[in-house]
């Protein structure tokens, strides 16, 4: 490129060609977004971040503050556009044994109320290890194609999907507005092809087709994307303004008339017998198939029936992915590290000699606690034969799907002779405050709460997270730094943070004046935020992100959250029943919450937080409906439904069941055998209603 070799450069040079290399990149980064008009291609992005990289590792001390290479987010994944999916792309349900399949037909039936002898069909077909992605077409042509993303918001990838050959841009007889979701893949020809191409350019190689296919898809240049050719096989739709068919199998093939590529070994099982032998099938061909699949997917086929079993907050109840069993490989464990987590737990992790287990490069598992490493369960009995885990060992990694590899065998006979025990701390080994096992817990935890340095920054790491603040330009890299300074020492921090440091930062090497507005600015932005996210980024044990949008749902706003919170005491009285009533929300989760909240330090940090910001509240679903906030009790029996589906479908539309009455009770559904529960609605002048109104209520009449 007639640049001077890294090598030969001096300091001076070096550090004149780190700040060019900023301000391109920078520049490049800016074309993209603002003006949605790249200036430099794909290659030659990576090539100057391949050179700055290069420089900053010879002259780590000349690294800029501001460096191209720590910028959080930075181009591609920041240059696309953000599109909310009209309906969330889900997640699915994992099995991997014949048994959980045939529990998953039972629970289906149970749920619809049919016999075992009533028919019940499913299709299964292969689980396509790649990405997701929505394409949405309005009056026949391609509007949208947008990523996964957090599945309520994903990237708008729109140009590159238009390079796929697999992807129409046109349809004809299409309805009006249809919305196709299917999986991007990279077949084993066109990953090794490029691959072998990437090696002779001295790029990057991709650790699999899979890594391959997301970074082709997800280019700033959408011709790039049209060099590295990705398949596209579509499987399920998001709304659509007419029916497509009446079965899954039917609405299939209705997309593979309107022209998208369908797998063809999609089959209609009549059963668990069929769906495994067709599962059987399916993985005798996994090797020849030329890309790579990682199970079987079940999808009940009615999809009148699929509609009455509904969803769970991030997976549909009819289908199942049947996994593949795990892959294996032996290594070496290098050490035991201690990493401290945000609600304190001490976490072993595995550091291995890097091992490739199922096409991706292995350097870490988990160990999960103590008790795993000693080579026992939770309730002392042995696990592994009883074999510990010890710094040396041989180690037999497994790794299922995504999750976090673990170790699932320690072969003894190579065992170094000299090798001990693992010695498990019983201080933090970040702050040295006393860590603690409580009785039932098989994690020990850092006592230090806010004090502990490790818990403080993870929590502030998970505040800025991607599913909680995401804050633009606040990654996970500055909270850190702006917690060393000691600027930020709690979210409600962040919220100060201009009109304490707005100036210090404005003199901060690194931070360019542009800089500095632009994340006072996105912090601003993130003073408005839907209570779902705040419940979420408050980062307390056990509240994940879908329990976080069930309660925000249920309790609509900040203030009834907090109040029903704050009144409950954990495991007595009306209102702790009432919080463990909600779906997903058990009494761990709830009792979580609880403590929290009666912690005076961590409550008075919470209202801190939350007087910075304006709480949006979360609408319950449908709140259109006739039944939407209203308190509902079954009671007797009902013919028609199910009560697990009476439940849901009351749920769906915005009501909450709860099984007493009281003054409280909205409405009660009485059917035949009603005893004492319509007896007090009589009492207490509470509506009531038999099976044929619920059923008109269910139906949205
Ligand atoms: S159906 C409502 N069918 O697996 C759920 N998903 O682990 C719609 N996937 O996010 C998904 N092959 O990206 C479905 N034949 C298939 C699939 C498939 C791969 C992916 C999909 C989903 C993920 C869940």
């Amino acid at each position: 490129m007639g640049r001077t070799a890294v090598e030969e450069l001096d300091e001076a040079e070096a550090k004149t060609e780190l700040a060019e290399l900023a301000r391109q990149l920078d520049r490049a980064n800016r074309a993209y977004h603002a003006e949605d008009s790249p200036e430099i291609s794909d290659a030659d992005y990576d090539a100057l971040k391949r050179r700055n990289a290069a420089i900053e590792a010879r002259f780590p001390f000349l690294k800029r503050a501001d460096s191209p290479s720590e910028q959080v987010g930075a181009a591609p994944s920041e240059g696309f556009g953000k599109v909310r999916h009209a309906r969330p792309m889900l997640s699915l349900d994992n099995a991997f044994e014949a048994d959980e399949v045939r529990e998953f037909d039972k629970r289906i039936r149970r749920y619809l109320g049919l016999m075992p002898d009533e028919p019940l069909r499913y299709t299964a077909e292969p689980k396509i290890d790649g990405l997701s992605l929505s394409l949405r077409y309005e009056s026949g042509r391609l509007a949208v194609a947008a990523t996964r993303g957090d599945g309520a918001e994903g990237e708008d990838v729109t140009r590159n999907a238009l390079m796929v050959a697999d992807i129409p841009d046109r349809l004809s007889g299409a309805p009006e507005v249809l919305e196709v979701r299917g999986e991007v893949y990279m077949s084993h020809v066109a990953f090794a092809e490029l691959n072998a191409r990437q090696e002779a350019a001295g790029r990057r190689l991709f650790a699999n087709p899979r890594n391959a296919a997301a970074g082709s898809l997800r280019q700033l240049d959408p011709e790039v994307t049209r060099e590295r050719p990705v398949g596209f096989f579509a499987y399920a739709w998001g709304t659509v303004s007419a029916a497509l068919a009446e079965t899954q199998m039917k609405a299939i093939e209705r997309l593979a008339e309107l022209g998208f590529r369908t797998n063809p070994l999609a089959r209609l099982c009549d059963g668990p017998d069929e769906m495994l032998a067709h599962y059987g099938e399916i993985e005798a061909q996994r090797a020849t198939l030329g890309y790579d699949i990682d199970g079987v997917v079940y999808k009940v086929d009615d999809l009148t029936l699929q509609s009455r079993l509904g969803y769970r907050s991030t997976t549909p109840r009819w289908a199942l992915a049947h996994k593949f069993p795990a892959e294996l490989a032996w290594t070496q464990l290098l050490a035991i590290d201690i990493q401290v987590g945000r609600t304190g737990a001490l976490s072993p992790v595995a550091r291995l000699k890097p091992v490739t287990v199922g096409g991706v490069v292995v350097q870490n598992a988990t160990l999960h606690n103590e008790d795993y490493i000693a080579g026992r369960d939770s309730s002392g009995n042995p696990i592994r034969d009883g074999k510990d885990i010890r710094v040396g060992d041989w180690v037999q990694i497994y790794r299922a799907g995504d999750v976090i590899p673990k170790i699932s065998d320690v072969d003894l006979t190579r065992r170094p002779v000299d090798s001990q025990p693992f010695s498990f701390p019983e201080a933090c080994p970040e702050c040295g405050s006393q860590a603690i096992r409580e009785a039932g817990d098989s994690v020990r935890r850092c006592t230090g709460g806010l004090i502990c340095p490790a818990q403080a920054v993870e929590r502030l790491r998970h505040f800025v997270s991607r599913a909680a603040f995401d804050i633009e330009g606040l990654g996970a890299k500055q909270v850190e730094q702006f917690y060393r300074d000691g600027w930020i020492a709690e979210p409600a921090d962040i919220f100060t943070l201009g009109a304490r440091y707005g100036d210090d930062l404005r003199q901060r090497q690194g931070w360019a004046k542009k800089s500095v507005q632009n994340l006072l600015a996105s912090i601003e932005r993130r003073r408005t935020i839907p209570l779902n996210r705040l419940i979420f980024s408050l980062g307390i044990r056990h509240v994940g992100e879908s329990a976080s949008m069930v309660l925000a749902r249920r309790y609509g706003t900040w203030e009834a959250f907090e109040q029903a919170v704050t009144q409950a005491q954990v495991g007595e009285g009306p209102e702790w029943a009432d919080l463990i009533d909600a779906d997903g929300v058990g009494p761990v989760l709830a009792a979580s919450l609880v403590t929290t909240f009666a912690q005076d330090e961590e409550r008075a940090s919470i209202d801190r937080l939350v007087k910075q910001l304006t709480v949006e509240e979360v609408a319950r679903p449908a709140a259109a409906s006739a039944i939407s906030g209203k308190s509902i009790v079954f009671t007797g029996t009902l013919e028609q439904m199910t009560r697990a589906e009476a439940k849901a479908r009351a749920e769906a539309l915005g009501a909450r069941v709860v099984g007493s009455v009281s003054a409280k009770t909205d409405l009660v559904v009485a059917g035949p055998g009603a005893g004492s529960k319509a007896k007090k609605a009589a009492e207490l002048g509470i509506e009531t209603i038999d099976e044929d109104g619920w059923m008109a209520l269910a139906r949205g009449e």
